[in-house]
């Protein structure tokens, strides 16, 4: 059984994503300092769920996060690659994740990348409408190079909304996987290296 770690797991997105991954089947531990913003209610009623355990920790503490990930929160098993929230830069990538659903303002992506590959499992933007994430599940190795049928190209603006404001933009699955790996390629150890502002052209 996988086991996923939400580090902010009682906030707004941190509740309804650990409340979404237990009812697919995944053992979660929320992991959350319980700041100002935090609060256990908004898990109460998965709290008696086998598969769900709390950790109340700050994420800047080093041991106490190695703890969590080796699975030694009550009822928690081992995780796997570490997944987290990258802000994507702050001008904003116009995407249609979800091809054939109409295109949103990203703001970042959820997931993990690792050596056997990549995984996008939500995207945060500020669509009219809707609680701040849409959960999608796209998984796989790098793509390798994209070429676009209407010959713009990679995170060129291309949509319609995006073409009009001119800003970048990521359509379907493989080019959401490519631009998790190119935000990734940008963190070093110490967090994002300078100049990760900017997304880069093909
Ligand atoms: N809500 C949205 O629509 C939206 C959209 C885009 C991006 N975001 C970003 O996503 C993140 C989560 O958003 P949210 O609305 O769920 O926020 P939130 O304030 O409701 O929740 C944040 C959670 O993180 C916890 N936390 C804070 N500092 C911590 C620390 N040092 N260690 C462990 N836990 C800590 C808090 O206790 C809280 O439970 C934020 O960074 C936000 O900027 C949110």
């Amino acid at each position: 059984m996988k086991t996923w770690i939400v580090t902010g797991g009682a906030g707004f997105i941190g509740c309804n994503f650990a409340r979404m991954a237990l009812a697919e089947g995944v053992r979660v531990v929320v992991y959350d300092k319980l700041t100002y913003a935090g609060n256990l209610k908004s898990l109460e009623d998965v709290a008696g769920d086998p598969n769900f355990a709390f950790v109340r920790a700050d994420i800047a503490d080093r041991a106490a996060l190695d703890r969590a990930v080796r699975g030694e929160a009550a009822g928690s098993g081992a995780v796997g690659a570490r997944s987290y929230y990258l802000q994507l830069p702050s001008q904003r990538v116009w995407g249609e994740p979800i091809e054939g659903q109409p295109p949103e303002p990203l703001d970042g992506w959820f997931g993990s990348v690792s050596a056997g590959g990549a995984r996008v499992l939500a995207v945060f933007g500020l669509y009219p409408g809707r609680a701040g994430f849409t959960a999608v599940q796209v998984d796989g190795p790098r793509p390798g190079r994209l070429a676009r049928q209407d010959g713009t190209p990679l995170f060129a603006s291309r949509l319609e909304g995006g073409r009009a404001a001119g800003l970048h933009s990521v359509a379907g699955a493989e080019e959401l996987l490519e631009l998790a790996y190119r935000c990734h390629a940008l963190l070093g150890p110490e967090g994002p290296a300078p100049g990760s502002q900017r997304l880069t052209a093909a």
